[in-house]
């Protein structure tokens, strides 16, 4: 949807003041107070360029303003230049847009025609899914759902661990005491790898033999592939079932070893463009220049690494599918590693380096009572560290909350598929919610609450507002009559859900869910404070016109809701 109300003050400003209209889309603001103003334009950046004081600067703008069929008057408060839409026009422009579109409301176009590439969750094979994985997992997730919506092609990619020499050792160790294993588990495969890893220390020869196995995998070997293929199925059919529960998808799995044949074409234009050298037996790019360790792109035994398969891979998806934009969401641990990266490929003059985003997060921390203050979860320490863990053990505590609260609340399905849906709101929610480069701190009772700024409150938000529609039993209608919604709290709300497509760009331009996360809080709140005035703001009433103008907010509020939350990849029941 274009915001005529909106795109009327950007095309005067641009006039106005002379700055790009991109530029001053990103400074106006609003609503920050509806009271004082639907949209403000501080002045601070065009006054220090014109080198006027930025007071001054708000009242000759105001002067020059012209008013229009949107905005009725701009007004000067300090630095700020604060714009006052045409409420009715406001409310009828947005509801019956939300009406009209539904959940394609917040869709843009701004994507089409391109491909952005989307490489998250990732996770070794052979090795259960840890908490630390949540993160990529879902802020992938739900910026796959939020490019989509700007009408982007996406490729969701699983780049999976399953290449490296820890697959010798696994070999190795399978092969000596595979059958000793009672069930076929990723956790099976750990407990055969700690074994052999352990003994490795004490014997040299074991050691030699998974090297021997890795290369023998290298090379195609029958025996090292089949066993590794299966290693590698054992585990997707865990990582599936996770993500199967978390609602995530991808489009490619993948993952490092796909690589493998295109390595050599890999190392071989490095090498053409005079960039590697040989550093300690093995060949590597040099980044001293720049302030970096070396790139390593083959050991002194010929083996590949990480790096070296993961600039295959840019080379490949440029090549497939000829991206604008290529994400890693991956944890800050690894910067160095992507700077690197990207560092090489704009040392091989190629363009594509420009194109490569590394959208880093913090860590998941837990509190720890023995430290006395939040910690990685360890298993050892009683603490969580697997996601799996994590989500049943959400999935517990949020059942007893629902059979503490079952009075109050409404629902046809099961009592435990409800307390499912609340969990795994809980989980991403508390990980969305906050700017992506903070750690996140894990409190049961504060990411589960359903009156706190939580991914439960959000749902059972959007649960009232279906409740009250099904008690309305009409279908809602777009041809009511708004003049009768002209409460200020009225048109706060509809000016709220007018700037939902805003927040859509914004956590789309800033790789950050949580600026949907955060639109949703607000707009929950602005509905929670209209709604608790049960006598003002009676939704159902005998006034049966004043009735279908309400009804018709609360309806476009839900939509908002539930799209909102598909965005960020959180399910939004209609009864709870
Ligand atoms: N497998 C890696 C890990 O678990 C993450 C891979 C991220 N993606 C990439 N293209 N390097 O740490």
């Amino acid at each position: 949807m274009t915001n005529p109300f909106l795109d009327s003050i950007i095309n005067q400003l641009v006039s106005l003041t002379g700055l790009p209209a991109d530029e001053l889309r990103s400074i106006v603001q609003g609503p920050p107070d509806v009271k004082k103003g639907d949209y403000a334009f501080p002045c601070f950046v065009l006054a220090k360029k014109e080198r006027k004081n930025p007071a001054e600067l708000a009242s000759e703008l105001a002067g020059e303003f012209q008013p229009d069929a949107y905005i009725e008057r701009a007004e000067p408060a300090g630095p700020y230049l604060n714009f006052f839409v045409h409420r009715k026009a406001c409310i009828e422009h947005v509801l019956g847009c939300i009406h009209e579109q539904g959940e394609d409301f917040g869709n843009l176009n701004a994507g089409e025609g391109n491909t952005i590439v989307i490489d998250y969750s990732s996770p070794n094979i052979a090795k259960p899914l840890g908490v630390h994985h949540l993160c990529s997992t879902m802020i992938g997730n739900s910026l796959y759902r939020i490019f989509k919506a700007l009408g982007y092609r996406v490729v969701g990619v699983n780049h999976l661990g399953d290449w490296g020499t820890q697959f010798g050792v696994l070999l190795g160790a399978y092969k000596r005491w595979g059958d000793s294993l009672s069930e076929k588990t990723v956790n099976g495969l750990v407990e055969l790898y700690v074994r052999y890893s352990d003994e490795m220390k004490e014997d040299e020869a074991l050691g030699e033999e998974a090297r021997e196995w890795f290369r023998k995998l290298e090379n195609g070997d029958e025996t090292a592939r089949a066993l590794w293929e299966e290693f590698r199925e054992i585990s997707l059919d865990e990582f599936k079932r996770i993500y199967e529960r978390l609602g995530v998808q991808f489009d490619s799995f993948a993952g490092e070893s796909f690589y493998n044949e295109r390595i050599d074409a890999t190392v071989e234009r490095i090498q053409e463009a005079g960039l590697a050298t040989i550093s300690q037996d093995a060949l590597v790019v040099d980044l001293e220049d720049y302030d970096m360790p070396p790139c390593i792109l083959r050991k002194s035994d010929d083996a590949s690494l990480y790096a070296t398969r993961d600039l295959a891979g840019i080379q490949y998806r440029k090549e497939t599918y000829d991206f604008e934009k290529v994400l890693y969401v991956v944890g800050a641990d690894q910067r160095l590693h992507f700077r690197q990266l990207f560092k090489v490929m704009e040392l091989l003059g190629d363009e594509v380096a420009a194109k490569c985003f590394h959208v880093d997060f913090g860590l998941v921390l837990f509190h720890d009572p023995e430290v006395g203050g939040w910690a990685k979860g360890s298993t050892r320490k009683g603490n969580l560290e697997l996601l799996e863990d994590v989500l049943d053990r959400a999935a517990e505590l949020a059942l007893q909350i629902i059979e503490e609260n079952e009075k109050k609340m409404d629902f046809v399905d099961s009592k435990e598929e409800i307390a499912e849906a609340v969990a795994i709101a809980a989980v991403c929610f508390g990980i969305l919610c906050k700017s992506r480069q903070k750690d996140v701190k894990f409190d049961w009772d504060e990411i589960l609450s359903f009156r706190g700024k939580t991914g439960p409150y959000l749902q059972y938000a959007h649960a009232r507002q279906a409740s009250i529609l099904r008690k309305y039993g009409k279908k809602v209608t777009g041809e009511v009559d708004l003049g009768r919604l002209d409460d200020p709290e009225e048109f706060e709300l509809a000016m709220w859900l007018s700037v939902f497509p805003r927040a859509v760009e914004k956590a789309a331009a800033e790789f950050e869910p949580s600026c949907i996360a955060n639109y949703l809080l607000d707009l929950a709140a602005v509905y929670s404070r209209y709604s608790q005035d049960s006598v003002r703001h009676k939704i159902l009433s005998d006034d049966e016109e004043l009735t279908a103008a309400r009804v018709l907010l609360v309806s476009c509020v839900r939509t908002v809701l539930q799209k909102g939350l598909y965005l960020l990849g959180i399910i939004a029941p209609e009864q709870m």
